[in-house]
């Protein structure tokens, strides 16, 4: 059996019997004015941090969700979107597909905004999506890709390029690992399922975004996920997991390589009204301006009257590139 047939039946038995612990988020479960999440969707949060945010959502986007789960995310998505059909979510567990259709429902009761046919539920798979070129804004995962072994997932990554529009995001989580995992894990077809014994270095799961064309990456959460310690797991050393939350654009790659944000922050602080590096950059003094990784670099070596902070690794937004 594969490790992706594992990961089936996994999902298989977690649709029929949910596993609050299977995975854990590292945010808190949003709540919007007037949502009600069903208390189902939440023992069935199968996350490790939050794809949703309200800034990916303007101007009525086209979602596609893929690894539905209990359905959580979807609802979230439909209550920014609202319209029939305005949310697709792709799973290849049938058992999953039907237990987030039955979840649909009773949120359809808890919440009078929303109907089930906001949601449109398609048997999928992330390796071969049942979906048109370049016909949706903004693409979802969470949790899933960290199970693919690596030409799984740069395929995976490539069907969400795909059907991206141009400029649109991908938005997913995912936890990450910075230290060299042993066969004994890597090969748990069961741990690697549950997502704890695929993830890779952060800067392996960029590599795979920027190789497919995403020209911007957008790094908004990284948080302590697990450990895996030699008295639970086939493992001589602590193994200390993270969840990260990232954005992917599918903005055309710049010649100098791609745009990574990582929470940087310039801050110009001569006597000078602005700095302006003639790239596009101007730095009022003493107001701080997000960049990214490359820009943060540039600064620091054209000036020393600039202030270029460390990674936050939370950054939501605005700054120039
Ligand atoms: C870890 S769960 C995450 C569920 C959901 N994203 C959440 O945050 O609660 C992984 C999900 O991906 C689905 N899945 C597994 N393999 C898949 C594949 N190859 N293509 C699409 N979905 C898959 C599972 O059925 C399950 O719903």
């Amino acid at each position: 059996m594969s490790y992706l047939d594992a990961t089936q039946d996994l999902y298989k038995e977690a649709a029929l019997t949910p596993d609050v612990g299977l995975c854990c988020t590292t945010t808190p479960v949003w709540q919007f004015p007037g949502l009600s999440i069903p208390k189902i969707m939440q023992e069935m949060n199968y996350g490790c941090g939050s794809t949703v945010s309200a800034q990916d959502l303007v101007n009525n986007p086209k979602i596609l969700y893929v690894g539905v789960g209990g359905g959580m995310e979807l609802l979230q998505f439909a209550y920014f979107s609202r319209q029939k059909g305005g949310v697709t979510g792709v799973d290849t567990v049938d058992e999953m597909l039907e237990a987030s259709k039955k979840n649909f429902k009773i949120a359809e009761e808890e919440n009078d905004w929303f109907q089930s046919d906001f949601v449109n539920l398609v048997k999928g798979d992330a390796l071969n999506l049942p979906v048109e070129d370049e016909s949706i804004d903004v693409a979802a995962q969470n949790c899933l890709f960290n199970i693919f072994k690596m030409e799984d997932l740069k395929k995976a990554v490539g069907e969400m390029y795909r059907v991206l529009k141009p400029h649109g995001r991908l938005v997913m989580s995912d936890p990450i690992c910075e230290q060299p995992m042993n066969d004994a894990l890597r090969n748990d077809d069961r741990l690697r399922a549950q997502c704890l014994s695929g993830s890779i270095p952060l800067k392996d799961y960029v590599k795979v975004l920027t190789d497919a064309g995403f020209g911007t990456i957008e790094i908004r959460g990284r948080r302590s996920y697990r450990v895996l310690s030699p008295n639970h797991y086939p493992t001589d050393e602590l193994i200390h997991i993270e969840s990260i939350e990232i954005a992917a654009i599918k903005d055309p790659m710049p010649a100098d390589g791609p745009c990574m944000f990582t929470g940087k922050t310039a801050i110009y602080y001569g006597n000078e009204e602005y700095f302006d590096d003639k790239k596009g950059h101007v730095l009022l003094q003493n107001q701080p301006l997000a960049v990214c990784d490359k820009t943060a670099a540039a600064l620091a070596k054209e000036s020393d009257e600039i202030h270029v902070s460390e990674s936050t690794w939370h950054y939501n937004g605005g700054g120039c590139c």
